[in-house]
């Protein structure tokens, strides 16, 4: 299990963070990546783990960065697309600056990672791919249009790359959570109730079980078994 690498994404803070800790409890060896240099090297530093400054928006350096840490620990088992950011609002006062962010960071981020780390993964014939996606995805609403169209697009990815890579033994998986009782709403200066939510420390439990049994791609809802791709 030690020599199962994997990358995590937006690991400073609230699902990504506690995350972190229960690779480690179940075995794996993560690697903390986050946007901002200086929560990596202290967040690294506590939880004793390898830790790269990523901003998931920049494709130039995520080719870099990626690179660098396949040189310096090896091959990564897995990746975890989880780094995110709310945007809540009329659609009509947002800015393009906002959009854009939003569209860069849960979108762009999540298919720019995945396509530099996913041909390693297929090549070798083994790996998983797991993408924090929303039950922003699964349903519409007023007030959230960009925040859900940046997770609808990753759920059609998600959907398509399942069907695509399963044959050649490499999953690719979908969490739909709801509401959880991080800073993701604070950060973006939204007052949110939290009293109802999932935590972070259930929703890592949810995505290290879907990431431990190698022969179930749970993407969507439901979860189904890798043999029925083959
Ligand atoms: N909270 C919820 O209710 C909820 C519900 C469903 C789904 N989700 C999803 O869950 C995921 C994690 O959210 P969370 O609730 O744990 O939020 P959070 O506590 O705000 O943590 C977000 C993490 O993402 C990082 N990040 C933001 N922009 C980044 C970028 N461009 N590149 C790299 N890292 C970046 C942040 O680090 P920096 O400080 O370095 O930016 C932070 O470590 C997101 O994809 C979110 O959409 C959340």
């Amino acid at each position: 299990m030690k020599n199962k690498r994997v990358l995590v994404t937006g690991a400073t803070s609230g699902i990504g963070l506690i995350l972190i800790d229960r690779l480690m409890d179940a075995g794996y060896t993560p690697i903390l990546t986050a946007r901002n240099a200086d929560k990596v090297r202290s967040a690294a530093a506590e939880k004793g783990v390898a830790g790269y400054a990523l901003d998931v928006a920049d494709a130039d350096a995520i080719a870099q960065i990626c690179a660098q840490i396949v040189q310096d620990h090896g091959p990564l088992w897995g990746l975890v697309n989880n780094a995110g950011i709310w945007l809540e609002g009329d659609f009509d006062a947002y800015s393009s600056t906002d959009i854009k962010a939003v569209m860069d960071t849960n979108t762009m981020g999540t298919i720019n990672m995945t396509h530099t780390v996913l041909p390693g993964m297929l090549l070798r014939g083994r790996g998983s791919i797991l993408n924090v996606v929303s039950t922003g995805a699964l349903y519409t609403r007023k007030s959230i249009s960009v925040y859900a169209a940046s997770k609808w697009a990753i759920r059609g990815f998600t959907g398509c790359l399942e069907a695509e890579c399963a044959p050649k033994g490499v999953r690719v998986m979908g969490f739909y959570p709801g509401k959880i009782a991080s800073n993701m709403y604070e950060t973006a200066g939204v007052e949110r109730d939290l009293d109802v939510a999932m935590t972070p420390e259930q929703a890592a439990d949810m995505i290290v079980t879907m990431l431990s049994d190698e022969s179930m791609v749970w993407s969507q809802i439901s979860g189904r078994a890798l043999k029925d791709y083959v």
